[in-house]
């Protein structure tokens, strides 16, 4: 998405953050229900769906491959799939907007399909690693017919009309790249394998068993996991019930934290362990996060109840990064209004998300006057300590560049909420690819944004 003008927006320094809410449907089950449901024969039905602009780009790129997608109000969305292997050659491209996952899990379900297709974005997505998908797909059998510098987009594909199956190592902790894989592999005859050194999110492993595919996986190493999937498997049509995002749940979390006062609930947030890390690295700090009415239903889940805190800095390994990869833009907000220093490790896969986060997220801090090093691949926050009368906690006072990123966008506002001066965002627009709503929701909450 590229709004004709962009949206600045400034948070100020807030009363108290409470209530009760829900946010929405977790993106990365929200894409993986449309991909599936679109590659399997009958009727899936998805409830909770996440209906921000990267999820509506892959639910109208599902139809542009022939499937029948439906929304039916409300997050409740239909899909009539057209079966693995099954995808029709689109009339055009399929563009993909801001969304890395939507783009690189269709990649990887088109390569395992004899069409030609043709792949774009916007600026923000069109600057992203695609090579790193593009290897095992070729090595399955498609064919890169024309890409921009690096294998970027815009990219055309000619999928395998008879992919083979892989065993692949990945280079890269990607959930993405994995997933890619596995999808390619549901068309390839026999056992396609990845293996990954440290295990990231599972959503595509437990959503292909939900389908019927076989799937195991296993142990691998410290921190890794070594995954087999049988192809050509019948999968049969299921009922996938979203739960909330904790990636996006940790912004108005974070802003309860501190902010003085605050006792905020976020419902139903789903607690899966390998996207949990933000909120182990809190309590580390001191947060009080109290889980309520734990369930399981596929996902584990549970309400949040947060009070304001005080944090202390903390040491953050770099093993867990995978679990809170999308978390360090907030977490280094929190660590901004701790006492201390907050050291993160193992930060390269953020020089390759929506923006360069590492840079962006030191330059969002510096300009509200935090002191941040960046010292190879970690980044190390200054606690300024908590939010008090007067003139104490985070300066704030900076205009943030967003670099049509909805993450450092969400976060630069959290910390406006309790800093001393103002913070304002260069533009808000792109906070709808993930977190419809927000402004609203977090206004409704007592935040002040205008
Ligand atoms: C995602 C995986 C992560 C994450 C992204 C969502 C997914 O990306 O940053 O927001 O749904 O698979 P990588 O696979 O590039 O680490």
């Amino acid at each position: 998405m590229s709004p004709a003008a962009p949206t600045p927006l400034t948070a100020r320094r807030s009363g108290p953050i409470a209530g009760q809410i829900r946010v929405p449907g977790d993106k990365s089950i929200s894409h993986r229900a449309l991909i599936l449901g679109a590659m399997t024969v009958g009727e899936t039905t998805i409830s909770g769906l996440l209906e921000g602009e990267d999820v509506l780009n892959t639910a109208k790129a599902m139809g542009a491959l022939g499937a029948k997608v439906e929304r039916l109000g409300d997050g409740n969305w239909r899909i009539h799939g057209v079966g693995v292997g099954g995808f029709a050659q689109p009339t055009g491209p399929l563009d993909f907007g801001n969304s890395g996952t939507g783009c690189r899990l269709a990649i990887g379900a088109v390569a395992g399909c004899g069409i030609t297709v043709t792949f774009d974005g916007d600026a923000s997505l069109r600057s992203r690693p695609m090579r790193r998908v593009l290897d095992p797909l070729e090595k399955m059998g498609a064919r890169v017919v024309s890409a921009a510098d690096g294998g970027r987009l815009p990219l055309t594909l000619k999928g395998a009309s008879d992919p083979l199956p892989l065993e692949y190592e990945s280079p890269v902790p990607s959930a993405q790249l994995k997933s890619a894989v596995l999808l390619a592999g549901l068309a390839a005859p026999g056992a396609t394998t990845v293996i990954e050194a440290e295990a990231t999110r599972d959503h595509t492993e437990k959503l292909l068993k939900h389908f019927g595919a076989k799937i195991v996986s296993k142990p691998y190493g410290d921190h890794g996991r070594r995954i087999t999937l049988q192809g050509q498997p019948e999968l049969s049509p299921a009922h996938v019930a979203v739960p909330a995002d904790p990636s996006s749940a940790a912004f108005p979390l974070v802003a309860a934290l501190i902010v003085p006062g605050s006792d905020l609930t976020l419902h139903s947030v789903m607690l899966n362990p390998l996207r949990t890390g933000l909120f182990m690295t809190l309590r580390e700090m001191g947060a009080s996060i109290e889980e309520l009415d734990k369930k399981d239903e596929g996902e584990e889940t549970a309400n949040l109840r947060v009070r304001t805190s005080t944090l202390k800095g903390v040491d953050v390994p770099a093993a867990r990064a995978p679990s809170m990869i999308d978390e360090y833009l907030i977490l280094a907000v929190a660590a901004a209004f701790a006492e201390g220093d907050t050291r993160m490790r193992g930060l390269k896969e953020l020089r390759v998300k929506e923006s360069d986060r590492l840079e962006a997220t030191a330059e969002m801090l510096r300009v509200n006057g935090v002191r941040v090093d960046i010292e190879g691949d970690d980044m190390i926050v200054h606690g300024k300590g908590p939010s008090g009368l007067g003139a104490t906690g985070v300066p704030g006072g900076g205009e943030v560049k967003t670099h049509m990123d909805h993450r450092i966008a969400m976060s630069a506002l959290m910390m406006g909420l309790a800093s001393i001066n103002a913070v304002r965002i260069d533009d808000s627009a792109f906070i709808a690819t993930s977190f419809p709503g927000f402004v609203e929701l977090m206004r409704g909450l007592g935040a002040d944004l205008s």
